[in-house]
Parts: structure tokens; sequence; C-alpha cells
């Protein structure tokens, strides 16, 4: 039998203890052992961005790393985003703007979006596509993306200016 090392993560405020093999990568780990399959894989070689999560804030690719490396930290997934299943305001902009067709790549897109808007609010369209350049989306030509992500960042903006609060 390989080696297994204990772990704990805490993912989406729960904390997991579990055992694993040395070799596990982080996605894997999310979704077989956590059942957290809102953490796609596509590439599984950091091209895709669609395993995309949270590491103790940062956008980080669950495929290229290891569960044993996560031991401790804190992650945050496609499913913690959303707890009670209410659409966060980008999802809902995402679904607005025609910014999903197959939705494989989408839960890459809104953790790492999420992100960006948490550090940058009032992006720039090339910003925007500059933050999305790691993620491969095969159906919508990115385009809808970009107006959702702008779209979001315009409603903040303009709850700035009316003091309504933040996004
Ligand atoms: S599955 Fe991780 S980057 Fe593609
Ligand atoms: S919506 Fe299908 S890959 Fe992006």
């Amino acid at each position: 039998m390989p080696d297994q090392h204990p772990i704990t993560l805490t993912v989406n405020g729960v904390t997991y203890a579990r055992s694993v093999e040395p070799r596990l990568t982080l996605a894997d780990c999310l979704r077989e052992d956590l059942e957290l399959t809102g953490t796609h894989l596509g590439c599984e070689q950091g091209i895709c961005g669609a395993c995309t999560v949270l590491l103790n804030g940062e956008a980080v690719r669950s495929c290229l790393m290891l569960a044993v490396q996560a031991d401790g930290q804190t992650i945050t997934t496609i499913e913690g985003l959303a707890p009670d299943g209410r659409l966060t305001p980008l999802m809902r902009a995402l679904r607005a703007h025609h910014g999903l067709q197959c939705g494989f790549c989408t839960p890459g897109i809104v953790v790492q979006m999420s992100s960006f808007l948490d550090t940058n609010p009032h992006p720039t369209e090339a910003e925007i596509r500059r933050a999305l350049a790691g993620h491969l989306c095969r159906c919508t030509g990115y385009q809808g993306i970009v107006d959702a992500v702008l779209a979001c960042a315009q409603r903040s903006m303009a709850h700035d200016e009316s003091g309504a609060g933040s996004r």
C-alpha cells in the first residue's frame, strides 16, 4: 500500500481531515475525496484554468499543486462562492451577458475574476482581458465574459458613487 499522509484542509469554511497519497493533486483531492466537483479538470497541466481555486485568498491552479502542499491551509472553491445557492453578481452578469455556454470553463473563470475584482474593482477592458488570458474557453469567444465582468465593475462603480455600498 502506498504511503499515506494525514492532512487537514479548511475548504469553504469546513475543516476536513484526510489521509492521502503524496502524489494526489489538490484538484483530485477536492473532487474525489471531498466530492466538490465544481472544480473542473481540463488539461491537468496548468494551461486551461478550469481547476482554479483560492488558496488563502490567492487564485491558484489546483491541478499543479499536491494535496499535501495544501495541508493546514484555507481553500475556497466555486461552491464556496455561493454557499447558499444564490448566484453572486458576477454569476448573474455571466448569465445575462451570455458569458457561458457549456459552462466547463466557468467555475475557474468565476473564481479567478471574483478574486480579480476584489483587488481591482474598476478594471479597464484591457485589464480584464489580461486577467482572463490564462483561461481557455472553447465556446464563448470571450466577449460575453468580458462584457459580464465589465458590467459587474460598472455596477460596483455606480454603487460606490451613490454611496449604496460595495459590490
Ligand atoms: S486543469 Fe488545471 S489548468 Fe487545466
Ligand atoms: S463556456 Fe464552454 S468552454 Fe467556456
